[in-house]
């Protein structure tokens, strides 16, 4: 099976002013299709994910001039294996309404503010920019379909106090992708809650189980996690490479 693929950003276009293609690599072979297609779409900016395991491919990417940027590690959770805990959260938490997309804007805003995702991992992007991306992915959830299926919210005395965005992956799976409390709410237990609201969420779909991924340094959700009872996948190494650099030429 021809795992390549790769294709242009334009979202990362827009919001940085660089023309970005994003790839996944798997074998070392794919390294010169990529860098093929990155000549003739005048691409600067490179986003590539490589399976940890696959190290030939990272040592290949690292000959070529690939940055590591982080580490994306995906846990599983079975949602019929296990009972799913119960939810003993003080916070409502519940499906978004219309006209509340404000609100998440500005939750997403203060909690992944200096966030350590890969691009804050890059001295070459603009800081605010780089946080500004998280911002507009939870919008985009918030007012698309295809960027997420549903959006909770926590609710703590009538104000917004954290968001969570879910994703049908496919019959069998669903994904909970973006989660933020507000720093005033942390540390109550909120984030446990929309886990444990997100598997109820599968559930419901029929999905056999859910998935989670975040850095592999964001220890506070992996501790939520496995205490309700996920359990580890797999992993990939985000690279950035840059093609506008002295000794960059492709
Ligand atoms: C990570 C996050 C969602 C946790 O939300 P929360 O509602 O405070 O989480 P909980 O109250 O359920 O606590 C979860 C655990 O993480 C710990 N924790 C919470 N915030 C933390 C932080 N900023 N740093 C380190 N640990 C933290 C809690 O102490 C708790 O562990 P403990 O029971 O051993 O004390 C929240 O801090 C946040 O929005 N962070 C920025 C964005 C982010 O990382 N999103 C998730 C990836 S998409």
């Amino acid at each position: 099976m021809d795992t390549f693929q790769v294709r242009l950003s334009p979202i990362d276009e827009e919001r940085f002013g660089i023309r970005t293609a994003r790839a996944m690599i798997v074998v070392p072979e794919d390294i010169a299709r990529m860098l093929e297609f990155c000549q003739s779409h005048q691409v600067v900016f490179l986003i590539a994910r490589c399976p940890v395991a696959k190290l030939h491919t990272v040592q290949a990417m690292e000959q070529q001039g690939f940055l590591l940027m982080d580490t994306l590690l995906y846990y599983v959770r079975h949602l019929t294996k296990s009972p799913i805990p119960e939810d003993r959260a003080q916070s409502l938490v519940r499906p978004i309404r219309p006209g509340e997309e404000e609100q998440v804007r500005e939750i997403a805003a203060q909690s992944f503010q200096g966030y350590y995702g890969h691009y804050h991992a890059d001295p070459r992007l603009d800081r605010t920019k780089c946080d500004e991306a998280y911002v507009s992915w939870a919008v985009r959830s918030v007012t698309s379909r295809e960027v997420a299926d549903e959006v909770l919210v926590a609710e703590i005395d009538g104000r917004l106090a954290g968001f969570a965005t879910l994703r049908r992956n496919h019959d069998q799976e669903g994904e909970g992708v973006l989660y933020g409390v507000a720093p005033w709410a942390q540390g109550r237990g909120i984030y446990r809650s929309f886990m444990i609201q997100s598997m109820e969420w599968g559930k419901a779909q029929g999905f056999q189980r859910m998935l989670y991924s975040t850095q592999v340094t964001n220890v506070a959700v992996q501790k939520v996690w496995v205490r309700v009872g996920a359990e580890v996948s797999h992993a990939y190494y985000t690279f950035h490479r840059w093609f506008d650099e002295a000794g960059s030429s492709i």
